[in-house]
């Protein structure tokens, strides 16, 4: 068996010459890479953890006697990092997209159907895969050897995390080829490497990480790389782009077993598939699997196996055409709901919320779930002590899809919405055309912690430090009653309020000063004028390029730009109009608080999703998974527009259940319907 310290060719590294040591490090950086790969890829390895640890010592001492015969490709590169202090951007050869979802085996069928229709072929191959639970990574190797690693970022433009990559033992610093190319793979960390973790940090009194998930996000943007190498990460590739000295690749599937031969790690799991029952089978046989395996999935993914035909179907901005993710129907749990709570918002909208015993769903633990309204409240029939099935409607906002009544015990209690306000006692009123009951009092307490709370978010100002619990202190404190008086205060003030620290007083004071120079658009968005969202601010500002304009427009004015309808426009008018308002924006300016539009400020057109700019949603009915809120802010999110009432420019009348007569309308005027699950179709939703 091979020496590890290499003496054995009886020779110390100190009496090496120059040439000899540079063969022998050649040597040790092959065998470790081999080890490595041994250990790490196959989970196969041939030596003791010992003899792997005295190769590498052998290594790092020789490196230190020779530093300039460092190379790229040394394991070394894999310690001793130093931290970083801000990630650089780097930019994709080729956008990283995303995946187009179906939730359904029908709508499964109906996509492979499409794409057969597209391709005018009856027989089409497949891969299958797992898909992954992590996180998307693009690597970056020249000549062969890595140079860098990226998170996916916007897809177009990611972080540099090269550092924490460096951490993945089955990351291959050099490939078995003089290949150029950026490789493509998901981030993962198993559930036991998780759960470990989580008891690590319980260990130290620090809170858990909410999934596995979550883990690797955290670990992979960490900027200390000594942090990432106590968190066991792995990946697994899935797809290259060859820039030079590459192999001739005419299938998906050749590509996967060329990445293996490059000593990337692919999932095992990985299958060729020739129709769609056999696509629909192995979706299933994922799912079956789905608990037994060391790590996360969400779903299967489908891609076609020719590389010609993805070529010929290309992408959308968004996806790819090719591909398909078949995602699992979110978990469900049963809990008890133990109370019912009635929140006031910062507009003034009143909503139930169920407090439910804790429970883990889909790998986070769930306390609370929104009731949406009285209306959604009666229908689901639900009453305190009830035992309760929840989802996470696109896996993310828990919901109850249904109340086990047959477990009723007599012991429930009905649930009747207040009369008043729960936080100022003010009778509550439903609007006409309002499912939300409302408190319309302006001074309510509730209201105003809430545009406190929205006012420093990250859809408003961004004031790092100042949370909810910060909010309401500050409120019931006397200290800000409203936003302005945030600006006025003092460390000496701050310091008196509980857990609250010199250090802490002073850290606000800082990011409240810094927050006076936000572009107009934030300000505007964190004023939380009713119907005014991130995207409607930044066309204000726009357009207006000072508040003081913004505030002396009428609403013809308002009315008359794009996108801003009737009631925006009203909203508007009505804020302005208000005695209140005025003294809050005194109080601002005299702060120093930017009340103008800058050169720098990003135009509205070129940031973020606009996949549905121009396009007009008229939404009816409930709808089963989001609020109208929700799908509204969605919509406008991406840049689509909101309207009342069907007419000539309406694109799609998205309805829910219980439509009412704009769906009729609609149907006559020939407007496209969509459902729920048809529109997150449309907009990739997960
Ligand atoms: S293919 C251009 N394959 O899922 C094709 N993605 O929801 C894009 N993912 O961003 C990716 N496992 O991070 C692909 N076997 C797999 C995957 C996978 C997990 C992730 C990937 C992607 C996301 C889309």
């Amino acid at each position: 068996m091979l020496h590890p310290r290499g003496v054995a060719r009886g020779c110390s590294p100190e009496l090496m010459n120059k040439e000899s040591a540079a063969e022998r490090l050649a040597e040790l950086r092959a065998q470790i890479a081999r080890h490595n790969y041994n250990y790490h890829v196959l989970d196969d390895p041939k030596i003791s953890d010992a003899t792997f640890d005295a190769l590498m010592q052998e290594l790092l001492q020789m490196e230190k006697l020779y530093p300039d015969l460092v190379t790229l490709d040394s394991p070394s590169r894999r310690v001793g990092g130093t931290p970083l202090t801000a990630f650089q951007q780097v930019r994709h050869v080729q956008p990283l997209l995303s995946l187009e979802n179906v939730f359904t085996e029908d709508a499964l069928r109906e996509f492979y159907r499409r794409i057969q229709k597209n391709l005018h072929t009856g027989k089409l191959s497949w891969v299958g895969e797992p898909k992954i639970d992590g996180l998307a990574v693009s690597l970056y190797y020249e000549e062969g050897v890595f140079q860098r690693g990226a998170t996916r970022g916007d897809g177009y433009q990611g972080e540099d995390i090269t550092h924490n990559l460096l951490t993945i033992h089955s990351l291959p610093l050099r490939l078995k080829s003089q290949l150029t190319a950026e490789i493509r793979g998901e981030v993962f960390i198993s559930r036991e490497n998780f759960l470990k973790l989580n008891e690590q940090k319980i260990r130290q009194g620090l809170p858990p990480f909410a999934n596995p998930r979550n883990a690797a996000a955290g670990s992979l943007r960490q900027l200390d790389p000594k942090v990432t190498a106590e968190r066991p990460l792995d990946l697994f590739v899935f797809s290259l782009i060859q820039i030079r000295e590459g192999k001739p690749l005419a299938t998906h599937w050749e590509t996967l077993q060329y990445l293996r031969e490059l000593r990337f790690k692919v999932n095992p799991h990985v299958s060729l598939i020739s129709d769609l029952e056999e696509a629909l089978s192995f979706c299933r046989r994922m799912n079956d699997l789905r608990d037994e395996l060391p790590y996360e999935i969400d779903g299967a993914v489908l891609k076609i196996d020719d590389l010609g035909f993805q070529q010929q179907l290309g992408s959308t901005s968004r996806a790819p055409r090719w591909a398909v993710a078949f995602k699992f129907s979110a978990e469900k749990a049963s809990t008890r709901l133990e109370d019912i709570e009635v929140n006031v918002g910062r507009t003034g909208a009143v909503t139930p919320v169920a407090k439910l015993t804790p429970v883990l769903l889909a790998g986070s633990v769930v306390k609370r779930a929104s009731l949406h309204n009285e209306d959604v409240l009666r229908e689901k029939g639900v009453m305190i002590g009830d035992e309760v099935i929840i989802h996470k409607a696109g896996d993310i906002i828990p919901e109850i899809v249904q109340v086990l009544k047959e477990k009723r015990t007599g012991r429930e209690k009905p649930f009747f919405m207040p009369a008043s306000c729960p936080s100022c006692q003010r009778d509550l009123k439903r609007l006409p055309g309002e499912v939300a009951l409302r408190c319309l009092n302006p001074a309510c307490p509730a209201q105003l912690i809430e545009r406190i709370i929205h006012f420093a978010s990250r859809g408003g100002m961004e004031i790092a430090g100042l949370g909810e619990a910060l909010a309401e202190q500050l409120y019931t404190s006397g200290l800000v009653k409203d936003i302005g008086d945030l600006y006025y205060l003092q460390k000496e003030e701050l310091k008196k309020l509980e857990r609250m620290g010199e250090k802490s007083a002073e850290n606000l004071l800082e990011s409240l000063q810094k927050s006076k120079k936000n572009p107009l658009h934030k300000l505007i968005a964190a004023l939380g004028i009713r119907f005014v969202g991130e995207r409607v601010s930044r066309l204000l500002a726009d357009h207006f390029q000072t508040l003081s304009g913004l505030a002396a427009a009428t609403e013809d004015e308002l009315c008359g730009l794009a996108e801003i309808g009737p009631r925006i426009a009203a909203s508007l008018r009505e804020f302005f109009g208000q005695e209140e308002t005025r003294r809050i924006l005194e109080k601002l300016n005299r702060a120093g608080v930017n009340f103008r539009a800058q050169p720098g400020d990003m135009p509205t057109e070129v940031e973020g999703d606009n996949s549905l700019q121009g396009i007009t949603f008229v939404l009816t009915g409930t709808l089963p998974k989001y609020s109208r809120r929700e799908a509204k802010e969605i919509i406008e999110a991406r840049g689509g527009r909101i309207a009342g009432s069907v007419s000539r420019n309406t694109d799609y009348v998205l309805a829910g259940e219980n439509p009412g007569s704009k769906l009729q309308k609609a149907r006559e005027a020939g407007v496209k319907i969509l459902t729920e699950s048809d529109w997150e179709r449309l907009l990739y939703l997960p």
